[in-house]
């Protein structure tokens, strides 16, 4: 076999596995993707992004659930319940920020969730906002990276903060699903 016949060979079984990749995000496909292939993602490319999923659930001084879900335009889907903990809505003021591990706003969604609150929780919530994405470009959460100590390994990841009245409150990890 000569060079070139190996090289043509080469770039037409390149070109099926981009275009299968490129299909598989198109569709949305549900196969676990592996992590090799995640990193291999080329976001610069105008690529769509992974649907990624991530949850933060409250069990402790707040009670309730929040699942995010990103398309593959990069919008992420917002929903859930808070059923108990959120003391006196009519008196105190909540607001939901997703901030770093050291606790950094990246992304407060008090107005776009614009919760109704009923007892001391929410009634079940559902908004799409188009500035949130989750691991698609540099500025996904759960790609957020911080330096708790020095010389000390970074941590990566967001947490969903609730603040009443200005003050910490409660907080629960983005964890991917
Ligand atoms: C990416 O694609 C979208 C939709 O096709 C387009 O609106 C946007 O301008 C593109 N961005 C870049 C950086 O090429
Ligand atoms: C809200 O929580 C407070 C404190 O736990 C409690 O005293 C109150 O009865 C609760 N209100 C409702 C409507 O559940």
């Amino acid at each position: 076999m000569n060079t070139k016949f190996i090289f043509t060979l080469s770039i037409v079984i390149l070109s099926l596995i981009l275009s299968a990749v490129a299909h598989d995000n198109e569709e949305c496909h549900y196969v676990k993707r592996s992590p090799e292939l995640f990193e291999r993602h080329d976001y610069e490319n105008n690529d769509t992004c992974p649907c990624t999923v991530a949850t933060a659930t409250f069990t402790d001084k707040v009670t309730g659930i929040v699942v995010f879900a990103q398309d593959p335009c990069g919008s992420t889907l917002v929903t859930g319940l808070f059923s108990d903990g959120l003391v006196d809505p009519d008196k105190n003021c909540y607001s939901f920020r997703i901030v770093d591990k050291c606790g950094k706003l990246l992304n407060d969604l008090t107005s776009a969730l614009n919760v109704k609150f009923r007892n001391n929780g929410t009634f079940p919530f559902s908004v799409r906002i188009d500035d949130l994405n989750l691991n698609c470009d540099s500025d996904g959460v759960l790609l957020a990276e911080s330096d708790k100590k020095r010389y000390v390994k970074r941590d990566t990841g967001a947490d969903l903060q609730i603040q009443q009245n200005g003050q910490n409150y409660a907080s629960a990890p983005l964890s991917s699903v």
